[in-house]
């Protein structure tokens, strides 16, 4: 009998006693998982570079779950995906302070940032990717052992269908600074910045499937989703300065009109960190993305079929060596 992925928010059950991780937490699609993750008990840790903004997001968070009769705590944690020692650091510090770790969702993410002086690598590439890869290998010690006593922790990185516009990932164009880096942008250049988000989106896809491979059946469920179109969140703020000042706000409005909201954005990545279908049907390395009625309402999480190209383990393995080289090289620097 075919499955039919379902989640129904009513049916998640409830978290007493999780630790979450929600990176990116303090605005979009992570803001949104942050709230349903608390608003089942689970502890909740908004991971983000801005301690000012998460605070702000935390107040929000907390005057919603007043609302609704919750009482769960959502604590801030710092972390800067763009600097590789910053999140060795913010990783143990993690580590220091608890001692488990249920659900990590890697949902932090950049697109348009220019390649300034703090960044070794391309900076999508860094932010997104490598920045992620650090902070999970360095937490993966804590991830076994609660898994150890669980049974059942999960991890998702979020992807994006825009890995679709790149076939494979071009690591000298990931490695190598471009002479033309520090030249005012144009529109012109959008499919540039466009490609070198689709990459990141791409090795956060490959990242899921080779930890997985790795890990292998030890009830640590790792995954990754396309969150769907969602509206007016902040991804892509970077590139405004390509966009005439007059067109931006429109935009910004028609993403609004047109895309999902935040909270459908975030349910398939929650479908994949609380569903207890998940274990049950042993969902691992898969990517999902949400069927979605007309205008973008969400319907339900699917197990989305990549092209052969995608699932070349292959690829997978040389992304997770050439990772863990440069992540040596930043921590030795
Ligand atoms: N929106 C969509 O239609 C869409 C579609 C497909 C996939 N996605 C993916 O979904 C995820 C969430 O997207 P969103 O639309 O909600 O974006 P968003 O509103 O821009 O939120 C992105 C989050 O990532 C954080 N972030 C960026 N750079 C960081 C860094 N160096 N260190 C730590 N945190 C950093 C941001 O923090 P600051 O507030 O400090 O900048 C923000 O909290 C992303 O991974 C995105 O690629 C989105």
């Amino acid at each position: 009998m075919t499955f039919t992925p379902k989640f129904d928010p009513k049916n998640t059950p409830d978290l007493t006693g999780k630790v979450a991780v929600v990176t990116g937490a303090n605005v979009g699609i992570g803001l949104e998982t942050a709230f349903f993750l608390a608003s089942k008990n689970a502890t909740v840790y908004m991971a983000a570079r801005s301690e000012q903004r998460a605070l702000a997001a935390i107040d929000q968070l907390q005057s919603r779950l007043k609302a609704i009769k919750v009482d769960t705590k959502i604590y801030y944690h710092h972390l800067d995906l763009g600097s590789i020692k910053g999140v060795r650091q913010s990783a143990e510090e993690f580590m220091a302070k608890e001692d488990k770790l249920d659900i990590l969702v890697c949902n932090a993410g950049a697109m348009g940032s220019m390649w300034t002086p703090e960044f070794t690598y391309e900076p999508m590439f860094q932010t997104n990717h490598l920045g992620h890869f650090a902070f999970v290998t360095t937490l993966l010690p804590l991830i076994e052992r609660t898994a150890a006593k669980t049974g059942d922790v999960r991890i998702v990185m979020t992807s994006s269908d825009a890995l679709l516009v790149v076939k494979e990932i071009d690591y000298d164009a990931v490695s190598n600074r471009p002479a033309n880096a520090d030249a005012p942008r144009s529109i012109m250049t959008f499919k540039t910045f466009f490609d070198c988000y689709g990459r990141s989106k791409l090795a956060n896809m490959w990242f899921a499937k080779e930890l997985d491979r790795r890990i292998g059946d030890k009830g640590i469920w790792v995954n990754s989703p396309h969150p769907g179109f969602v509206g007016g969140t902040d991804l892509g703020l970077e590139l405004n300065d390509v966009v005439p000042a007059f067109v931006r706000p429109i935009a910004r409005a028609i993403t609004r009109w047109t895309g999902m909201s935040w909270a459908d954005g975030a349910k398939t990545q929650l479908y994949l960190v609380t569903s207890p279908e998940v274990p049950a049907h042993k969902i691992r390395g898969r990517y999902f993305s949400p069927r979605v009625s007309w205008f973008n309402y969400f319907k339900a999480p699917r197990d989305q079929k990549l092209a052969a190209s995608y699932e070349n383990e292959e690829e997978w393995k040389k992304l997770w060596d050439w990772s863990e080289e440069a992540v040596k090289k930043e921590l030795a620097k």
